[in-house]
């Protein structure tokens, strides 16, 4: 869909949603400068997104109801900020990551989203699956810091960080589990972050940063939970990738302009891990520390304690001992 269609949709939405009678097409023709059978078409192609739209001989059209997706459509007029260029997506995809990876390698600017509420293929943290089930808000954002390659190994901490200012606006309160996990507070997963990306040397071209929220079902009964959970009702998918999208660009912004120093100490009153004793292995299973959480250091590092002195983490899969 181009720019302009999508505006022009955006414009049929807003004229039909205010209004609870209906709009003639005339009225939209004249709004859109367009012509009846232009606006039509317009119609149709939103019936086609999943809204529902009568058509009345003498009254015009009608909106009966919109879909409950993550569209750019129903995600847009909810944003705050100005940060997200450009919105795609919306329904199923693969896995958003690798559209936005598309993307930015055809030189999309900081700031596109592809949207989805299912992923077929998605992707988690060290090759592992990521569920993604109907439902669900799968997000992906193309950023490209003009900062070195070094400098951004802290931006899936800011990023989890912003998904958590989203999900606090929404009134779910989670804690972090470093790097990149959202757990509520007996430590079932709400949302997972993965950064990707290409840099030459130390210069960074793009990041896509994905972010998985389960929003009506947790995949996973025992070890997952879900938004709606939290409130016993179904939260607008939209209005969950709005809040998200937002906390993001935050936090994002802020990193930009003052670095990791000033989260640091957020990082840790919302750490779940802090003080706990755990074990933290690489990609292929091998131990890098063991001991007890004792901190996230200015860098964004893991602090353990081990029995041979304090060990900064930069990167590594952290589970709980429970002994
Ligand atoms: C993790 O906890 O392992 C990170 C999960 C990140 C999943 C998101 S969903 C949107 C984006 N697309 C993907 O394929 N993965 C990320």
């Amino acid at each position: 869909m181009t720019r302009r269609s999508d505006d022009r949709r955006a414009i049929v939405l807003s004229a039909l949603r205010g209004t609870r009678a209906g709009v003639s097409g005339e009225v939209l023709a004249t709004e859109l400068g367009v012509s009846r059978v232009a606006v039509r078409k317009h119609i149709e192609a939103l019936r086609e997104l999943g809204y529902e739209i009568e058509a009345r001989a003498g009254e015009g059209y009608r909106l009966v109801c919109a879909p409950d997706a993550p569209l750019p459509l129903e995600v847009r007029p909810l944003l705050a900020t100005g940060f997200f260029a450009r919105l795609e997506g919306g329904r199923v995809t693969g896995s958003t990551n690798d559209d936005a990876r598309t993307l930015a390698l055809d030189g999309a600017p900081e700031g596109t989203v592809v949207l989805a509420a299912e992923q077929t293929t998605g992707r988690g943290r060290l090759g592992r699956e990521w569920t993604s089930p109907p439902g669900g808000i799968y997000a992906s954002v193309v950023l490209r810091p003009a900062v070195e390659t070094p400098e951004a190994i802290v931006l899936p901490l800011v990023v989890g960080l912003g998904v958590a200012h989203g999900l606090d606006a929404l009134g779910v309160h989670t804690k972090l589990k470093w790097p990149n996990d959202l757990l509520c507070t007996d430590g079932r997963k709400v949302a997972g972050v993965l950064l990707e990306g290409l840099s030459e040397g130390w210069l960074i071209n793009w990041i896509v940063a994905g972010v998985g929220v389960n929003v009506r079902s947790a995949p996973d009964a025992d070890r997952s939970a879900s938004v709606d959970e939290f409130f016993g009702r179904r939260v607008p998918l939209a209005e969950v990738a709005a809040a998200v999208l937002d906390g993001i660009a935050g936090t994002y912004r802020r990193w930009q302009a003052a670095g990791f120093a000033p989260f640091a100490a957020e990082y840790e009153r919302r750490s779940y891990l802090a003080g706990r004793p755990v074990r933290v292995s690489d990609a292929a299973g091998r131990l890098v520390a063991q001991g007890d959480v004792a901190g996230i250091d200015a860098l964004g590092r893991l602090l353990v304690a081990t029995g041979s002195g304090t060990v900064p983490v930069v990167a590594g899969d952290v589970t709980l001992r429970e002994d």
